[in-house]
Order: structure tokens, then C-alpha cells, then sequence
């Protein structure tokens, strides 16, 4: 009889490095320093200096599991995930700048607008966000029509007023207020949940799951996106400058409203671990194989320290 068939164990850092070596590569080759029309006037700086060297690339990652676990076109992956980076990474030079969290650390450097000034790491966020979609509608065909331009409305959609701006309107005009609890998960699902959510659905997108899967894909990414802002507000009070690479104890300083200051410190731990146990049972049921990437992600975004 034969002797049964070891299956190698899952490991997320050595997923995730196999992974980032792709993105990092296409992201360095494609940043604004295209050899026949690189970006003019130090802008292509400002921008390789937002995106390069720096961040957990967790959205990227989660594209990437998405792909793996509905077994999709790796290409179109690849170029979602660069896309999510992009917009991320337009969203923290914007963040950081005076008008909005006039932050001077991000990632363990000076902030882009800190480095470069305020009207290049305006025009460095805006330039990203346009970028992101030329990424998504490559002229070859690796990626068919009908999926780049799935692709393009689910991060538009994410990204603009019913996502990310839209979250940071609220986050902004609530400065001082003691929101209530329905309030501030509206608040998070769109600053934070929505391009979470939305990268676990471009992942997706990129293959043909079942409706049922879509779904469970759905409510695993509104889980992990939601957890992820709790962690996130978690950590500004728990965690120092250094080790997040950004300034800690900003959301008391600037009366924020957060998860820490709606339910607590130890609330808001039980809150994202339950949110995780949620994440994790609707992958249960989700009918997927290969879903080892998107499980242990959940878990080390729930449970990281920076
Ligand atoms: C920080 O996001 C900003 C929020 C949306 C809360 P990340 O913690 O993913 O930042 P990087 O990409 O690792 O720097
Ligand atoms: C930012 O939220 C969310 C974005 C859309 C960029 P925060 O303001 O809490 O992010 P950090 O703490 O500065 O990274
Ligand atoms: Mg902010
Ligand atoms: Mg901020
Ligand atoms: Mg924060």
C-alpha cells in the first residue's frame, strides 16, 4: 500500500512573499517611469515614493487569495491588485495632508506632502487614482473587456463617494462628535471596509464563482474590512509611532470618533475577534476549495500589532 499523500502545509509568509514579488515588480515597472514618457516635473517621484518600499499590501494580497480561491485569470489578479495599491496609496497622501490628518509619518517616512510639498502630493494622489484604472484596461488581451470593465466600476464605486471619499466626508465632519454606534459602522464600512471588500470582489471577479460563493466572498470581505478599521483604531491607542511606521495617538488628539472611543478597548477586541469568526464561518459554507490564503489573511489582519 502506498504510504498517503503529504499535502504540503500553508504558510502565509511564504504565500504572501511568492505573491508580493509579483505586484512589488509590477508596480516598480509600471510607477511613473515609463522609459519612453516618464511623469514630468518631479511628479513621478512624488508618486514612486507613495507607493514604493513601504505598506503591508494587504489589499493587493487579499486580490490575490480571492483569485486563488475561485481559481481566476492570474493577469487580470495582478493588475487588481497594483490597481487597489494605487488607490490606497493615493488615500494616505491625501489623508495625511494638512487639511485632512496633517500627519508627518507614514509607512516610517515623512509624509509625501512632508517630502515633496502640498501641490505635488495633491497632483501625486490624483495622478495614482487615474493610474489605477489605466492598469485595469491593458491594451493585449489578457484580460477580456467584460472583466476590465467589471473591474473598473467595482473599484470606481469603492473609491469614490460611496466608498473611500465618501467615508473620509464623514470622518472629516465628525471630528468632535460623539457618533453612535450605527453611525460609526457607516463611517468605517466606506473610509475603510469598502476598498477592502472590493478588493476581495475584484479577486473574485477575475473567475467565475457560483452566486453563493460571490456571496460568501461578499460578507467575508465586509467582515475582514470592517475588523480591519476596529484593529486599525485599536491600534493608534495600544501601539507606538515606531512600530506602526505612522504617528500613534492621533484619533484622541484630533477627537476622533473610533471603535476605542464608542465601546472601549477590550469591547473593541471582542468586537474584532468576533468579526473574524464571522469572516471565517462564511468561507465555511462558501463552497470554495483553496481557501487557505483568504483564511490565514483574516487572521493576521485581525490579530497583526502594526
Ligand atoms: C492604513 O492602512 C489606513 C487605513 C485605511 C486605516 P494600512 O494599515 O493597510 O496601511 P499600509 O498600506 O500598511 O501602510
Ligand atoms: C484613513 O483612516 C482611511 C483612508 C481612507 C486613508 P485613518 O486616518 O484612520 O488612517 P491612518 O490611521 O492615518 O493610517
Ligand atoms: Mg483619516
Ligand atoms: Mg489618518
Ligand atoms: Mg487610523
Amino acid at each position: 500500500m502506498n504510504a498517503p499523500e503529504k499535502l504540503p502545509l500553508f504558510t502565509l509568509s511564504a504565500w504572501s512573499a511568492a505573491q508580493l514579488a509579483h505586484v512589488e515588480s509590477a508596480l516598480s515597472r509600471w510607477v511613473a517611469c515609463p522609459s519612453d514618457a516618464p511623469a514630468p516635473a518631479g511628479l513621478g517621484d512624488a508618486m514612486r515614493y507613495a507607493v514604493l518600499d513601504g505598506g503591508k499590501r494587504l489589499r493587493p494580497l487579499l486580490v490575490m487569495a480571492a483569485c486563488e480561491a475561485v481559481q481566476g485569470n492570474g493577469q487580470a489578479a495582478l493588475r487588481a491588485a497594483c490597481a487597489v495599491e494605487l488607490i490606497h496609496a493615493y488615500s494616505l497622501v491625501h489623508d495625511d495632508m494638512p487639511c485632512m490628518d496633517n500627519d508627518v509619518l507614514r509607512r516610517g517616512k515623512p509624509t509625501v506632502h512632508v517630502k515633496f510639498g502640498q501641490a505635488q502630493a495633491l497632483l501625486a494622489g490624483d495622478a495614482l487614482q487615474a493610474l489605477a484604472f489605466e492598469f485595469l484596461t491593458p491594451e493585449d488581451a489578457s484580460v477580456d473587456a467584460v472583466t476590465q470593465a467589471r473591474l473598473c466600476r467595482m473599484l470606481a464605486q469603492a473609491a469614490g463617494f460611496q466608498g473611500m471619499a465618501g467615508g473620509q466626508a464623514i470622518d472629516l465632519a465628525s471630528v468632535g462628535l460623539p457618533l453612535n454606534s450605527a453611525e460609526l459602522h457607516e463611517m468605517h464600512r466606506l473610509k475603510t471596509g469598502a476598498l477592502l471588500q472590493a478588493s476581495v470582489m475584484m479577486g473574485a471577479t477575475c473567475g467565475t464563482p457560483t452566486p453563493a460563493a460571490q456571496n460568501a466572498l461578499r460578507d467575508y470581505g465586509a467582515a475582514v474590512g470592517l475588523a480591519f478599521q476596529v484593529v486599525d483604531d485599536i491600534l493608534d491607542v495600544t501601539a507606538d509611532s515606531a512600530t506602526l511606521g505612522k504617528t500613534a495617538g492621533k484619533d484622541a488628539a484630533q477627537d476622533k470618533p473610533t471603535f476605542v472611543s464608542l465601546m472601549g478597548l477590550e469591547n473593541s477586541r471582542a468586537y474584532a475577534q468576533e468579526l473574524l469568526g464571522k469572516a471565517l464561518r462564511r468561507l465555511d459554507d462558501s463552497g470554495l476549495g483553496h481557501t487557505e490564503a483568504l483564511r490565514a489573511l483574516a487572521d493576521m489582519l485581525v490579530n497583526r500589532h502594526h
